[in-house]
Order: C-alpha cells, then structure tokens, then sequence
C-alpha cells in the first residue's frame, strides 16, 4: 500500500521562490532514496504538499519537516491510502496557479476528494478554465 498526505504550513518571513526553487531541488533529489513522490505549492505565504510513499518514509519525512525553521505550523490536513502512487514521475514538483501543465496532471490523478476540495481552496483553479 502506498501512504499519501496532505500538510499546510506557513512559510519563514522572507523566504522568496528562489528558496522554494531550492527546497523542491534538494527534495527530488533526496525523494527517490525513500520511495517518496509528490508535489509543492507555495503561494508566497503558505506551503501545500502532498506527498505519498512508503508509510515509515513519510513518518520520518513529517518529522524532518517539523525541525525545518524554514516553515512552521505544519499541520497535516488530510491522508489516505491507495494501491498505486498517484504521481510516479514526480520526485517532487513545484506546482501553482501558473503552472497549467502540473495542474492538468493533478486533475487527471484520481485525488481523494477532500483533497481536491483543499487544493481548490488554496487557490490552485484546478478546475479546468
Ligand atoms: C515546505 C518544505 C517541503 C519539503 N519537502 C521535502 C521533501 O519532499 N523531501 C525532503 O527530503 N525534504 C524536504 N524538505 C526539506 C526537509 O525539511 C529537510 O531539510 C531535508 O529532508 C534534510 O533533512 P536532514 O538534514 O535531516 O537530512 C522540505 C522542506 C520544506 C520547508
């Protein structure tokens, strides 16, 4: 089975895109060690991720990211369980508003729900135009 989750957390003051560059950077080079795959928001204030893997992958990850002082307030939203990983290709992927082509992925991936229900409420206009 494959773990998933969802987490908002708010982003360090004046950390800019180029510091996001970075972190999805680090974070898809580091992912494929540990099975894990998923994409990042960041709307200059807050970050959504979903990532999914190996449940013991993503328990250490959650961890890590509670001790990153570049974001705080880490707060899970959402998690399920599924038999396949939704987004294989995706080491980990800057997503957003401008960013038609990973949004049109994101649609087509079969997320639960009430996670699409959040993602829209981030702003994402994941619905199609
Ligand atoms: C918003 C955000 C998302 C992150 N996503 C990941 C991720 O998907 N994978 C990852 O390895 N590190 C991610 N990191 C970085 C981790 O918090 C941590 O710095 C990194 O895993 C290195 O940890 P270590 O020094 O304990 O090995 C993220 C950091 C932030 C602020």
């Amino acid at each position: 089975m494959i773990a998933s989750l969802l987490y908002t957390s708010v982003a360090a003051e004046g950390l800019d895109s180029a510091d996001v560059f970075k972190i999805v950077e680090d974070s898809s080079r580091r992912n494929p060690a540990r099975d894990i795959t998923g994409f990042l928001i960041f709307d200059r204030n807050r970050f959504l991720q979903y990532v999914e893997g190996p449940q013991a992958a993503l328990d250490e990850l959650l961890e890590t990211l509670g001790k990153d002082k570049r974001h705080h307030s880490v707060r899970v939203l959402h998690r399920s369980q599924s038999e396949q990983r939704l987004f294989p290709r995706w080491a980990m992927r800057r997503a957003g508003a401008n960013a038609e082509q990973e949004l049109e992925t994101i649609r087509a991936a079969g997320l639960p729900a009430a996670m699409m229900a959040e993602l829209e409420g981030f702003g994402t206009r994941l619905r199609a135009a």
